[in-house]
């Protein structure tokens, strides 16, 4: 997949979640982004449905989902992103949300539990991504669909260069796909690629650093990466900066694919 996994250096999602739940329980970017309703118009919800939202962070996904299901459950390693999720599902009186702590790779469930499963801004961080698709497959029941948002990378040539630049904001970033890597591994797990849509978002810079807990040395790598890319790289990533030359902001593409077990 082009980086060898010896090669990364990798942290694990729980601490580095754990660390930051708050931030990302007031991030509008996780709770109101573009990619939210497109994956709920993707899976289109009807009041029988039992969901997994795998990865569900501080729940914004799985309490979308509440209010048009049967059901959803929610499953995170970050026991701190859980607590966020509880407490909005408290707090908004949501009653058929439950939260659990799990992995992605083992989902702590019965084969064919679930008619719908989804997975939003968080594959990009599990590090062995044939098996949570193999088991997204297995609890998924017959004929049922997997909806997945997961940010990529357009260009080949940038795939190492964006890699290196999410590492350095958050060590837990694992591996960030081309669209035609995503192809391959859904075709080698069985499932059908049914319909796709890219959706692209703007992050500020001090944001983004800010919501994953950047210390001031992670920034200024952050800075200075930003500002040594060549024009063409700017130009592919979106790359913004202020009158002094800093990095300001930038765009990343979200793919949000419907996928079927059929
Ligand atoms: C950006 S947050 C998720 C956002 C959320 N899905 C949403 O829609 O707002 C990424 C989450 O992935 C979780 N995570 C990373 N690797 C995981 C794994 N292998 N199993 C379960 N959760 C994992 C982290 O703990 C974190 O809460």
């Amino acid at each position: 997949m082009g980086i060898p996994v010896e090669s990364l250096k990798i942290s694990s999602s729980k601490s580095q979640f754990d660390a930051n739940a708050g931030n990302y329980a007031s991030s509008s970017v996780h709770r109101f982004g573009a990619s939210l309703p497109v994956l709920l118009k993707l899976a289109d919800p009807n009041k029988n449905d039992l969901v997994l939202d795998v990865a569900t962070g501080t729940g914004n996904t799985a309490l979308a989902f509440a209010p048009l299901v049967s059901r959803v459950t929610g499953i995170d390693m970050s026991p701190k992103m859980l607590e966020q999720a509880k407490s909005r599902a408290n707090t908004e009186n949501i009653l058929n949300a439950d939260f659990l702590e799990g992995d992605a790779e083992h989902l702590p469930f019965r084969d064919s539990s679930f008619s719908i499963v989804t997975s939003r801004h968080a594959p990009h961080h599990f590090q062995d991504v044939p098996k949570f698709l193999s088991e997204v497959k297995r609890v998924l029941k017959p004929s049922g669909r997997f909806v997945m948002g997961d940010q990529i990378v357009v260009h080949t040539e940038d795939q190492n260069w964006v890699n290196e630049f999410q590492r350095t904001r958050d060590p837990s970033h694992y591996l960030q796909r081309l669209v035609t890597q995503w192809q391959d591994l859904i075709h080698d797990a069985g499932l059908v690629w049914v319909k796709d849509q890219l959706v692209p978002y703007k992050l500020e810079f001090d944001w983004w650093v800010q919501a994953s807990g950047c210390k001031s040395e992670q920034i200024m790598k952050l800075e200075q990466m930003a500002f040594a890319a060549e024009q063409s790289r700017r130009s592919r990533l979106n790359l913004e900066f202020d009158a002094s030359g800093r990095i300001s902001c930038f765009i990343e593409p979200m793919l949000v694919v419907k996928l079927e077990k059929h």
